[in-house]
């Protein structure tokens, strides 16, 4: 009998290949998995076969800068679940799913399993855990918090993707999940600028 695939079945699976940073690891996967969940109780016709593998193998791909998640082949994804009884046939479209989530790359999800994946691992990026790993991963590049000229700032990167993600969701309840969260965002910049205020020694 072969397993059966859970996050804690598959999480030493993950653990042993995934590259973890303070943004990208195991509890990332998890929250993502969490969300996924919630937003696939809420649609018709969502194949667990190929959205729960997808979701947990999501960020398996090593990150290059700027361009999010190396492109994941089936050659790879394959052996990973073949302890798991995943029907062979459905790997093409979890490889898809995975392939499509990526913010960076801009594709629009081709099923339902993907649509949800992007909304989930969106949504991790909004809130009080999306500010925490935004700054997180300004830290590890060793960019500054904000700067009113500097566009490589971490304040910056609300402008350029955190705070474009809400009108991006695909589905109805990541609509939803995304209010709370993009008004928080909202209301941390504005705390944060007003704390900032004019700089004396800019
Ligand atoms: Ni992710």
């Amino acid at each position: 009998m072969p397993d059966v695939l859970t996050p804690t079945s598959l999480r030493p699976v993950i653990e042993a290949v995934m590259r973890p940073d303070a943004a990208h690891d195991w509890h990332h996967i998890a929250r993502v998995w969490r969300l996924a969940r919630t937003i696939a109780a809420t649609e018709p016709d969502v194949d667990d076969e190929i959205l729960d593998p997808a979701v947990l193998l999501h960020d398996i791909g090593e990150k290059t800068p700027g361009r999010g998640n190396a492109l994941v082949e089936a050659a790879t994804v394959g052996p990973l679940l073949a302890p798991f009884g995943i029907p062979p046939h459905k790997l093409p479209a979890i490889v898809q799913a995975i392939n499509e989530h990526s913010y960076s790359r801009g594709l629009a999800p081709s099923s339902i399993e993907a649509a949800i994946l992007q909304d989930a691992d969106r949504l991790d990026a909004m809130g009080a855990i999306g500010v925490a790993r935004a700054f997180a991963v300004g830290g590890a590049k060793g960019r500054p918090l904000y700067r009113p000229d500097d566009s490589t700032s971490t304040i910056q990167h609300f402008y350029d993707k955190l705070l474009k993600l809400k009108d991006g969701m695909n589905t109805a309840e990541g609509r939803r999940l995304a209010e709370r969260r993009h008004s928080f965002l909202e209301q941390f910049l504005s705390e944060f600028l007003a704390e900032w205020g004019d700089d004396p020694f800019p």
